[in-house]
């Protein structure tokens, strides 16, 4: 494994081990039961957001050891609705890591059961804090990002990061 740790860089952290996105990644698997629906018989928003919720909060208590608690929710995409029966895999994995703050990029699909194919309904990025026994932020091992694609999605959110910094 490279040793190289790609981070918003800190003397401090660095005497944390890195870890890579692969290592954290969680993957969920719900059947959509007619007690998650809305009045159209698809799977309730709110749910989902739910699951996304739990999914990246795994991710970030992997990743970094802490109880974390949720900061922000951006971009979530509702592209297609979830019916019930159907089967959703709800996939997190971390894009960014900075001090005491974490990233995932939420990937959500069906599977119909008969046919085996698969669609991407919803995406979203979440961002979690790790949280130490008195619930004050708390340092975040580095990320290490192995693929080019890794690279650039934490390249991409470092200068989104630095720039609300400046804000
Ligand atoms: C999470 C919480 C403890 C952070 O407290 P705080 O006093 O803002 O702490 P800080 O200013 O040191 O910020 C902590 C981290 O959050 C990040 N953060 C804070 N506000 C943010 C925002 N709007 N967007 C993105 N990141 C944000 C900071 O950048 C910092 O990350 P860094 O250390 O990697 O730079 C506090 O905001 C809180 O308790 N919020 C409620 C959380 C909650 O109840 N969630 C729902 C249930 S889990």
């Amino acid at each position: 494994m490279e040793n190289t740790a790609v981070t918003s860089g800190t003397q401090e952290k660095a005497a944390l081990a890195g870890r890579t996105p692969s290592e954290s990644m969680a993957i969920m698997t719900e059947l959509i039961l007619p007690a998650q629906a809305n009045l159209l018989g698809n799977l309730q928003g709110g749910q989902l957001m739910h699951y996304m919720d739990i999914a990246g909060a795994l991710t970030c208590r992997r990743h970094s050891g802490h109880e974390v608690a949720t900061v922000t929710v951006d971009r979530i995409e509702f592209r297609y609705p979830i019916h019930v029966g159907e089967v959703v895999t709800v996939t997190s994995k971390l894009v960014w890591v900075g001090r005491t703050s974490m990233k995932v990029r939420i990937v959500v699909g069906t599977e119909d059961f008969k046919t085996h194919q698969s669609k991407l309904t919803n995406t979203a990025y979440f961002t979690f804090v790790a949280l130490d026994e008195t619930d004050r932020p708390v340092m975040v091992p580095p990320l290490l990002p192995q693929t080019e694609q890794e690279k650039k999605d934490f390249e991409h959110e470092q200068e989104k990061y630095e720039a609300r910094k400046r804000k």
